[in-house]
């Protein structure tokens, strides 16, 4: 299964409704939500109220990146907001196993994310609490970054280590200057989520969207 996960972040906030029609259109499922606290990361970007009102508007999955520092303290809003998936960042959970129990009770899909920096040995004793992994390949905090080139390896070895584990089924998702160049490479290396911000709003949306979907159906 492979998908493409719009980040509205590089989205026009101006004419966000009509963007969220035009990507179901094109056929997209997933919908890639950045929140930024300032702190966990120096940007901030914004909330469960803008959460909660395109929620009425979309019935994309809404896949919410939680940049944030302790996120355990958000897990039953973002419930309530709408996230279909909550992403928490290992480097950002005091009880990163508690946190993921939390989200799987309130009744959303559990995913966990490493920076660039982070070994994926963190991973090792919650593989059995979590959905996805997502993998940063840039530094987390803005939108329109280059893609690291050393972050190739880093998404074979998780492929490798869920393999091996026998968790053939938790989704690797990568994140950062991810476009129709770089998701040839993050799909040989074992990806099956790739999130695109700048690779998607930037220039034509269809025509972005379909580029993507070509490689789709190249690894079919
Ligand atoms: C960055 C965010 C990304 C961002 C990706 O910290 O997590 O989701 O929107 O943007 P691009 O695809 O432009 O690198
Ligand atoms: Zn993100």
């Amino acid at each position: 299964m492979y998908q493409l996960a719009p980040s509205i972040l590089s989205a026009n906030f101006n004419h966000l409704q009509e963007q969220l029609v035009l990507l179901e259109q094109c056929g997209c499922q997933w919908l890639h939500i950045d929140v930024m606290d300032g702190v966990f990361v120096p940007s901030i970007s914004f909330g469960m109220p803008v959460i909660s009102s395109i929620r009425q508007e979309s019935e994309l999955f809404f896949d919410v990146h939680m940049m944030v520092e302790e996120p355990s303290r958000y897990v039953e809003a973002m419930q309530k907001s709408g996230a279909d998936m909550l992403t928490v960042h290992a480097e950002a959970c005091k009880h990163l196993d508690w946190t993921l129990q939390m989200i799987h009770e309130c009744g959303m899909q559990a995913a966990v994310a490493l920076n660039p920096a982070t070994s994926l040995n963190v991973l090792d004793y919650v593989l059995d609490k979590m959905d996805m992994v997502l993998l940063m390949t840039v530094n987390p905090g803005f939108g329109g970054q280059s893609y690291l080139p050393v972050m190739t390896d880093k998404i074979r070895s998780l492929r490798e280590k869920l393999d091996e584990a026998g968790y053939r089924k938790i989704f690797i998702e990568v994140d950062g200057g991810i476009n129709s160049v770089t998701a040839e490479r993050v799909l040989e290396a074992g990806a099956n989520i790739l999130v695109a911000g700048s690779g998607v709003f930037t220039g034509d949306i269809s025509s972005n969207i379909a580029l993507f979907f070509e490689k789709f159906n190249q690894r079919k």
